[in-house]
């Protein structure tokens, strides 16, 4: 029996590594320069947390999430997004009584059942930031702004931000009634999906990209013509800072979002030939959610990007990545009592602070051939006619250059190659 990954999962191999490493290190120093601090929470949460947030009318909590009863009975899922559970974590932690906003980011692993394609895994990694306890326009162009930058510092510089406001309780209600009647002049000419949105989840229907209901799409009513005073002037805010902060943006009068916690501000970024499965960044106000999973009114705001849709935008866009693998050294040797040196050497050098990595216990032609497969930088040679005369040969696998030097010298030596 041969064992693959699950269907939409992937192995991340080493030569990928790269990508990774260079992701996690930028967006953790973008995330602290805005005064962000780490968060993990666990890869699985009570149903009931994401019923409660993400909503139960999703094409998320519908038919996309993995859950499962556990041996003592309790309804878990598989955590979907980060959002609720690091909304969950706040209220548990009792975040709320530290002075806020409190700031939190996150780089972990998410699991959706979507019908796999390009650029849609059914386990796939966000880098994520969510700000809890202010209600200013600055926070939501600030958190815009660290996603926009986070891109541009990676070099991924041709991506257009799209932004809307969808209204927050006070005025969203009146909107989703006028787009609901003006839907049910519609029914017979709209998809079967938008046809249960009307009744479930109206403003989803302004997202479908079914051909059918394209036109109609474009004659609905939307949400900025319906905007209360507040969510207006939140709105206009928000335009003036990302003009201040040389932000370009385009305003979608249809980007609603596929969760349901959202309120007044949306965006999303997205390379500029844009299908669902390419926006890489997406997020939005969420001033309800710590009601609804039971704390006390808190806004909040924040934004998720996929990991493996900037990783496919670096590729796209051929943008070199700089290998810095720390310099390692390989120890050949040939025979029992050189192995010995060699198993000696490699720790003393571990023990200092250097990588070793010891010769396959093959003959030095394979050690050589390995010691080019790692990338070593060095080679030490131990045989006996060496370990005879008191001393190893060290071969420079860049220049080819090999010296001897005196077994006791060796250490010291080699440390060199990392300044240790
Ligand atoms: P989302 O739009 O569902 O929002 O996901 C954000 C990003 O995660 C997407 O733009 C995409 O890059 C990536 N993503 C989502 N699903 C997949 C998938 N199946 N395969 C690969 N990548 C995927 C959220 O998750 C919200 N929690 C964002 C947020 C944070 N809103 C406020 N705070």
């Amino acid at each position: 029996m041969r064992f693959q990954t699950p269907r939409g999962t992937k192995d991340i191999l080493p030569e990928e590594q790269i990508y990774w490493h260079l992701i996690e290190s930028t967006a953790t120093k973008m995330a602290k320069s805005y005064g962000y601090s780490k968060i993990d929470t666990p890869i699985f949460e009570d149903t009931d947390l994401f019923s409660r947030s993400v909503g139960d009318s999703t094409d998320i909590l519908e038919k996309e999430t993995y859950t499962f009863v556990d041996r003592g009975g309790d309804s878990l899922t598989l955590r979907p997004e980060g959002t609720a559970s690091v909304a969950r974590a706040y209220v548990q932690n009792g975040m709320h009584n530290q002075p806020q906003p409190i700031k939190l980011y996150y780089i972990f692993q998410n699991f959706r059942y979507e019908r796999p394609q390009a650029g849609r895994y059914r386990a796939f990694n966000q880098f994520g930031v969510e700000a809890f306890g202010e209600s200013d326009h600055y926070i939501d162009s600030e958190i815009i702004e660290l996603a926009w930058r986070f891109l541009i510092a990676l070099g991924i510089n041709d991506l257009v931000l799209s932004i809307n406001s969808i209204g927050c309780i006070d005025c969203r209600p009146e909107y989703t009634s006028n787009l609901k009647s003006y839907y049910s002049n519609h029914r017979n000419s709209i998809c079967n999906d938008c046809d249960r949105r009307v009744d479930k989840n109206p403003l989803r229907l302004l997202d479908c990209k079914n051909d059918p209901c394209q036109s109609i799409i474009s004659d609905a009513p939307k949400s900025v013509k319906y905007l209360c005073k507040n969510c207006e002037t939140h709105f206009i805010a928000i335009k003036t800072n990302l003009d201040l902060l040389h932000i370009p943006f385009h305003i979608d009068n249809c980007l609603v979002r596929g969760l349901d916690y959202y309120s007044k501000t949306v965006f999303e970024i997205a390379p500029p030939t844009s299908g669902r499965t390419s926006v890489i960044a997406g997020g939005g106000r969420y001033d309800g959610l710590i009601e609804q999973i039971g704390g006390s009114y808190t806004p909040g705001i924040g934004f998720a990007m996929g990991i493996e849709r900037i990783i496919d935008n670096l590729k796209r866009l051929n943008i070199p990545i700089e290998k810095k693998d720390p310099k390692c050294i390989l120890l050949a040797y040939m025979g029992e009592i050189s192995k010995t040196h060699a198993i000696k050497i490699a720790s003393l050098i571990r023990q200092s602070g250097g990588s070793a990595v010891l010769g396959p216990s093959r003959g030095l032609k394979s050690q050589m051939k390995y010691a080019s497969s790692i990338d070593a930088s060095y080679v030490v040679i131990i045989g006996d006619q060496e370990i005879e005369k008191g001393v190893y040969k060290i071969k420079n696998l860049s220049t080819s250059e090999q010296i001897e030097i005196s077994i006791d010298k060796a250490v010291d030596y080699l440390l060199n190659i990392w300044d240790l």
